[in-house]
This record gives C-alpha cells, structure tokens and sequence, in this order.
C-alpha cells in the first residue's frame, strides 16, 4: 500500500469506524499548449498528472454523502442528496453541483456514500484540483449507484457542475484531460468535437511544473472577459468560434486592438498546438520548446493573462542551459508555469531555478518534475 492510501484507510478507519470498499483516483493536469483554445473550440495538449485527488469511500445505502476532507478539517460534512441547495460553501458545492448533474444525467435519484477526501494536488494553483475533485467523487458516485463510467460523458457533466452550480465558466479541458489521460502520454484534444489522441512524450524530456505561489481567484472576472472579447471577435468576423478564424482575417478587427489581441493570439496559439503535436510525433524537442516560448509571448503580451512572477520564473526558466522552453500554464493572472527541459539535467535545472527565482522575488517558488499518468481510476480495496 503506499502511504497515501494507508493514511486514507486510517482516516476512514478513526471516522466511520470500518474500513473503505473503494477508492476513486482523479489527476489534476497540466497544458502543455494550448492555452485559452478551448473555450473557442480549437485544440489544448495537456497530460494528467502523477499528483491526484483520492476519495476513500463506501456505499452506504441512504441519501446522504458523509465526507471528510483531509486537507481542511476534521468536520464530516453531510450533503442531502434528496435536497441539493447551493449554500456558497467553498469545496461542498462540487459534491453538489455534481451530484446534481448526475442525477439529471442519469434521471434517477443518486444513493450516497461516506468519505475520506484527500488531494495530493496543490489548491487552487492552475493544476486542476477542481475538475480532479469532480471527477473523484462522480466516480464514486458511478460505482455507488452501479452506472457504467463513461469518461466523456462524465467530464462534460462535471464541466456543467462547474458551469452552472459553482459559477466558473471554464472550457472543457480539465475534465476531460482527467477524465481520459494516458500514463506516459500528452492529449490532444479537439473542443470542437471532443475527439482526442494519446501521443508519448518523448523519453528524452522531463515535464517541470513551477509554481509561482501566485494565486488567482476562484471565479475569475477576467477570464469571463476574455472569453467575452474571443466571442465579440468571432462575431465581428462572422464565424461560429475562432477555430474557423485564419490569421489573415483578423487585421479585420484592428479598430478594436484589445479584440484584435485577444484573437490573434487565439487563432496562433492553435497553430502551435497543432505543430506541438507534429513535434511530439518527430521527437523535436527543440521545435517544441520553441513552441512553448512563442506560447508564453502570445499569453502575455496579446492575451494579457500573465503576471509579474510568471513572466519573471519562464524567464529564468527559458535562460538555463538545459531547458528547452518554458510557459505559464492554465488560464493564468498567478499559478504555475510548466517547463520541458533535458531529463538528464531535470534536478539540477529545479534546483537553480528555484534558487534565482525565490532570491530575485520576495515569493517562495515549488519546482518539481511531474510524470504523465493515466485519468481517472477505482481501486477496489482488499477487505
Ligand atoms: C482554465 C479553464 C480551462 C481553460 C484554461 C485556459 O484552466 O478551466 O477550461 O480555458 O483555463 O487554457
């Protein structure tokens, strides 16, 4: 057993006095490219990672969800299944909003089950600890109620409860790349359709996660605007989203620089998403990490979604020797930035960037590698 699940078991142990039947296992993600696309139907290129979010739990035969979450406190919280109000109660309304997607999903009244939460993934860092934790307790919802998990299905019900009950407006890529990642693999998804494809990364690269210890808010006033000024561009060209925008229509917008920015990095940025994935193909890893320098450019200069730190760690990310490019990651205004940089030098480059940053700043940076690692699973414990 390793020691998060050992922990768990204990956890459930001291609460519920038995011992957990299950465990749902949901990633948190990150991009590798293609930022701010989803929302306009185009391609992202993310990976789910080897930092999950672990539900420990039991059927329990009754309308109510009992959960602990291990990285808040020790209070067992109750959700009603049977009266599901949005009570502004931070992490709580996930449970909610998801249980009441399914329901609505499945037509059918949903049976609860008791929990032990814990995440591995840092909180509110642009990893995608939110769609991990709804992905994680559908699961468990999935094998409480005896349904058939069907990760599509599943990530565009959990992108509703996230819509809709919980008042972000995010796009679809953090639950689907959670729902469908692949050990040792990038996905690339079409938003339009939802198809996707696996590709390996290459075996030369480490995927190097730096975190600025910026934070930004849960729901985002200026993600909502962006989205906005992304849909005022596709209008003023007369095409459905900016996935069917060419770069040489958007000189058309240019009455309207803010819209005319926010398009042209749009519609390149997909453009690279697509040459990532021809890269990835022809193991370039120096095209790639080309790529992800453009990327960073496009973010905070067009798009203006970076900020001080994150413009501050891709920088000393993108001087050392052994990186091969480096870019803010999800949607930005603080969080993280991901690196690809030679495996072989990976400690060295964590160690030395984390020094620069953390003594040019008065912040505290975490760098870490991070593997690719498969999206949701169940693990049925032994009794
Ligand atoms: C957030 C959203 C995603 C996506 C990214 C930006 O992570 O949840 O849907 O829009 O920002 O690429």
């Amino acid at each position: 057993m390793t020691s998060v699940l050992e922990d768990l078991h204990e956890s459930y142990l001291r609460h519920f006095n038995s011992v957990p039947k299950y465990v749902a296992k949901a990633p948190g993600r990150v991009n590798l490219i293609g930022e701010h696309t989803d929302y306009n139907e185009g391609f992202v290129f993310p990976m789910a990672i080897d930092k999950a979010i672990w539900v420990a739990f039991t059927p329990n035969n009754s309308h109510l969800v009992n959960v602990i979450a291990k990285n808040f406190d020790d209070d067992c919280y109750t959700v009603d299944l049977h009266m599901l109000e949005n009570d502004n109660a931070g992490w709580r309304e996930y449970i909610k909003g998801v249980a009441h997607e399914l329901q609505t999903f499945y037509g059918c009244d949903l049976k609860g089950f008791d929990a032990v939460i814990y995440s591995e993934v840092p909180i509110g860092a642009g990893l995608s600890s939110s769609a991990a934790f709804e992905l994680a307790i559908a699961r468990a919802f999935v094998q409480t109620n005896k349904l058939t998990w069907e990760p599509v299905a599943m990530a565009k019900a959990a992108k509703r409860a996230e819509n809709n009950w919980v008042g972000v407006n995010c796009g679809i890529m953090d639950q689907l790349i959670c729902a469908v990642g692949e050990k040792n693999h990038a996905v690339l998804i079409d938003c339009r359709n939802l198809d996707y494809k696996a590709y390996p990364l290459p075996k030369e690269i480490s995927v190097v996660i730096l975190d600025t210890s910026t934070r930004r808010g849960l729901v985002d006033s200026a993600y909502n605007e962006r989205r906005e000024q992304c849909q005022k561009a596709a209008e003023l060209l007369g095409v459905k989203s900016l996935r069917d925008a060419e770069m040489k229509d958007i000189g058309q917008l240019i009455n309207d620089e803010k819209v005319y920015r926010r398009a042209k990095h749009v519609v390149s940025e997909i453009q690279r998403t697509l040459a990532a994935k021809d890269c990835m193909l022809a193991r370039n890893v120096t095209g790639l990490g080309e790529l992800f320098k453009q990327s960073h450019i496009s973010l905070a200069e067009d798009f203006e979604v970076t900020n001080e730190a994150l413009d501050k760690i891709v920088a000393i990310a993108n001087a050392h020797e052994h990186c091969y490019g480096a870019r803010m990651t999800g949607a930005g205004f603080g969080g993280c930035a991901v690196a690809i940089v030679n495996k072989r030098f990976a400690d060295e480059f964590c160690e030395e960037v984390e020094q620069a940053y953390n003594k040019s700043t008065d912040l505290t940076s975490a760098i870490y590698v991070v593997g690719a690692e498969d999206g949701v699973s169940l693990i049925v414990l032994d009794q």
